[in-house]
């Protein structure tokens, strides 16, 4: 089943980034809005209210009622505007003036006390007939000795007017706001998240024959460095990994074509001409021995490939170094004779390591020193307490080596010049299982010559 794709991040962003700019606008819109409509509505309602003023006073002191109901044009033509309403007249009698271009219907008032002076709260807010709202207020003053009722209101329809066309604005910049975001927001984030893509093709265009190849990360922005440098670090291993298993083949198969052409040559010869059977069996004798070297060597690959990958392998254990020492010189004693040769082994401590192993790091050492010392000298084995953990050291006398070939004695398949010549029993392995036994255990194997003809393999075992 296939997953099912996530919407793309930049998307997602985009749209995001361009919300919340949206409701910002949005807002900020809304709150100018409202101020704004606020201070229109006071406007008009403080003008009602100051025209009732300035009628109630012209009414009552310059223009008595009697004299406006003989000649009401002079306020009339005074009073006519569009937007508002002006009605005077007695209480309960046909209006002395009426101004009412719009016709509008306007609502109920309480009664009015005469000499108050009217406030906000004395406002009513109505409609006009066609919808527009409108704000209104009446009042009884005496006119020449008589009560008369004034009334005034404003239409609000230009204010309505104004107010919605700043609406329209308002929704026009806030969807400026969302598409401009959007598109400013997703062409700054395609820019941004570039070195991802880059990352993807260049991961696309690795194959084994282009490790070498690293993603350039200064330009990378320093969210993504972290990524593009565990990248490279990444493709450093692989690249170190897979020229060491190059390498190791190529090597396994050069050490491993020797033999096995041995082997054929000498069937090969053999297979010519009938044999008397003592001829065979020296021929399988030697075929043997030839098979023995080749298994001995596929083991060692087969040991160091496995303790490459595995940590579990070491099965710890206290040992008693002076113990250790003694098996060892005890099982090459008989090796050691041969060429004349003493084992020496002095110090004690006791060790948690796996037994076999160091039995075999001890071994490879000890058979290296038989094999490769001056004869008739003394191989010494010592127990040395160091810095954090146990020093264990084998030193021989034998022929003086370069620096150039102390540096490679650990190599896989190294094999110095005298091994060469001396026959076919070395494959350059002995050391290279010593060190990966050393890893495993967490220490390490090294060489010194302290003196020119003394050589010392140290293994340090550390504590913890
Ligand atoms: N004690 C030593 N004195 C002098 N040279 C040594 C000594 N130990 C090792 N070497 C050199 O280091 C090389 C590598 O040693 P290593 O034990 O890895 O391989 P080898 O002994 O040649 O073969 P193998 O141990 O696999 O049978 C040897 O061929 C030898 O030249
Ligand atoms: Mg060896």
């Amino acid at each position: 089943m296939r997953a099912r794709r996530q919407p793309s991040l930049t998307l997602r962003s985009t749209l995001a980034f361009a919300l919340v700019a949206m409701l910002t606008v949005g807002a900020a819109g809304l709150y100018l809005y409202e101020s704004m409509k606020a201070s229109v509505l006071m406007r008009s309602d403080h003008a009602v209210l100051a025209r009732l003023d300035h009628f109630r006073k012209l009414l009552h002191y310059e223009l008595p009622v009697e004299k406006l109901r003989e000649n009401p044009q002079i306020l009339k033509n005074m009073l006519y505007s569009e937007d508002d309403i002006f009605i005077i007249g007695e209480p309960d009698q046909q209006p002395v003036i009426r101004v009412n271009p719009l016709n509008a219907t306007l609502p109920d008032f309480p009664e009015t006390n005469t000499g108050a002076t009217l406030s906000v709260d004395d406002l009513r807010s109505g409609v006009t007939a066609s919808g527009a709202p409108l704000r209104a207020a009446t009042l009884i003053t005496t006119s020449g000795g008589r009560e008369v009722r004034l009334t005034a209101a404003h239409v609000m329809s230009r204010e309505m007017a104004m107010l919605e066309s700043f609406r329209q604005r308002i929704y026009l910049a806030v969807s400026l706001a969302f598409l401009l975001t959007a598109l400013l927001g997703y062409i700054l984030l395609r820019r941004g998240l570039r070195p991802l893509r880059e990352m993807a093709e260049h991961a696309a265009n690795i194959t084994p024959q282009r490790l070498d190849s690293r993603m350039d990360s200064a330009e990378t922005p320093i969210e993504l460095q972290q990524l593009s440098d565990a990248y490279n670090a990444m493709l450093d291993r692989l690249a170190n990994g897979y020229q060491r298993l190059t390498q190791f083949s190529a090597d396994l198969a050069h050490e491993i074509r020797t033999p096995v052409g041995s082997l054929m040559g000498h069937c090969q010869v053999a297979l010519r001409q009938s044999r008397s059977e003592d001829e065979y069996q020296a021929l399988l004798a030697s075929n043997l021995e030839e098979l023995e070297r080749i298994s001995r060597i596929v083991e060692s690959i087969l040991f160091l490939a496995r303790a490459d990958e595995a940590q579990s392998v070491v099965k710890r254990e206290p040992l008693s170094l002076h113990d250790e020492l003694q098996r060892i010189a005890g099982y090459f004693e008989g090796l050691a004779e041969e060429r004349q040769m003493t084992l020496q082994t002095s110090g004690d401590g006791t060790l948690k390591a796996d037994p076999l192993l160091l039995r075999r790091a001890l071994s490879n050492l000890v058979a290296n020193a038989i094999r490769y010392a001056n004869e008739g000298s003394e191989i010494l084995m010592r127990v040395v307490a160091a810095d954090g953990g146990w020093q264990i050291d084998v030193e021989n006398q034998g022929p003086v080596l370069s620096d150039e070939t102390l540096r490679k004695v650990f190599d896989r398949f190294y094999r110095g010049d005298a091994s060469r010549h001396q026959g076919s029993d070395s494959y350059g392995l002995g050391l290279t299982i010593v060190v990966a036994i050393m890893q495993l255990h967490g220490g390490e194997a090294s060489v010194i010559q302290p003196k020119p003809g003394t050589i010392r393999f140290s293994l340090f075992f550390p504590t913890a």
